[in-house]
């Protein structure tokens, strides 16, 4: 599969790393440009390559959103649309500065993403700190499995997605639409930052 990555942060350069290690095609990208990457690139090895936004998004079959919320009218929409786009991102004021529908929640900031870009959004990887999906992953059928909250609106997208986690080691548990369910794994919401196997996050999104 060819999978693109914009954001070479603790998130992006976690799930290139992962990506990676199954054998998947990844660009990579960031904001200062591919040269920036080289380090990177070099100690990944693979079928890594960094390239702009732009490349990334073009590349990949599926692409990884993952850079600051603040930001995200940055991303190249003509190139994303109608791709299956994975919403990493968070919310944080004091970072990304106030989104007013954000604060009214009359939206929730991967909606604003899916909209911005035309993309099919699956919001995942938000909840997780990115030490821990960089080490905690275990195999299908270990009862210690970490689970991930997957939020979208097409669900063979979310279950597409939903394999490309378990193949790195973890498990996915659909929290419901874009909106009702993205909003149950944001930034203040139980699960968020939550180690829980998928039988325990089944049950915490279920009672929200
Ligand atoms: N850290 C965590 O544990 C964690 C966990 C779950 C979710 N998240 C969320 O995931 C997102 C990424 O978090 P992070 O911790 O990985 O961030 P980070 O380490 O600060 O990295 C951010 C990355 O985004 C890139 N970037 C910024 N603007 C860009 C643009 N317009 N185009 C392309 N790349 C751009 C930066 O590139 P330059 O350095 O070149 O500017 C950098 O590579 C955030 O929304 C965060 O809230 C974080």
């Amino acid at each position: 599969m060819r999978i693109g990555i914009i954001g070479a942060g603790h998130i992006g350069s976690t799930l290139a790393r992962h990506f990676t290690d199954l054998g998947e095609d990844v660009v990579i990208a960031n904001s200062r440009g591919p040269e920036t990457l080289a380090d990177l690139v070099a100690e990944i090895g693979g079928g890594l390559k960094a390239g702009t936004a732009q490349e990334a998004a073009a590349f990949g079959e599926i692409v990884v959103v993952s850079i600051p919320y603040g930001r995200y009218r940055e991303l190249p929409a003509a190139e994303l649309r109608d791709k299956v786009v994975i919403d990493t991102m968070n919310y944080y004021p004091e970072r990304d500065g106030q989104d007013a529908d954000l604060d009214a929640d009359a939206t929730t900031s991967s909606e604003k993403v899916q909209e911005f870009t035309g993309a099919d959004v699956v919001k995942a990887f938000n909840a997780i700190y990115w030490e821990h999906l960089r080490d905690r992953g275990r195999p299908a059928g270990d009862p210690a499995r970490t689970a991930i909250p997957v939020s979208g609106n097409d669900t063979d997208t979310k279950n597409a997605v939903g394999d490309l986690i378990s193949a790195i080691g973890f498990d996915a548990v659909d929290a419901g639409t874009l909106g009702r369910g993205g909003r149950k794994h944001q930034p203040g919401t139980p699960p968020y930052g939550a180690e829980l196997t998928a039988h325990d996050l089944n049950a915490l999104l279920n009672k929200s």
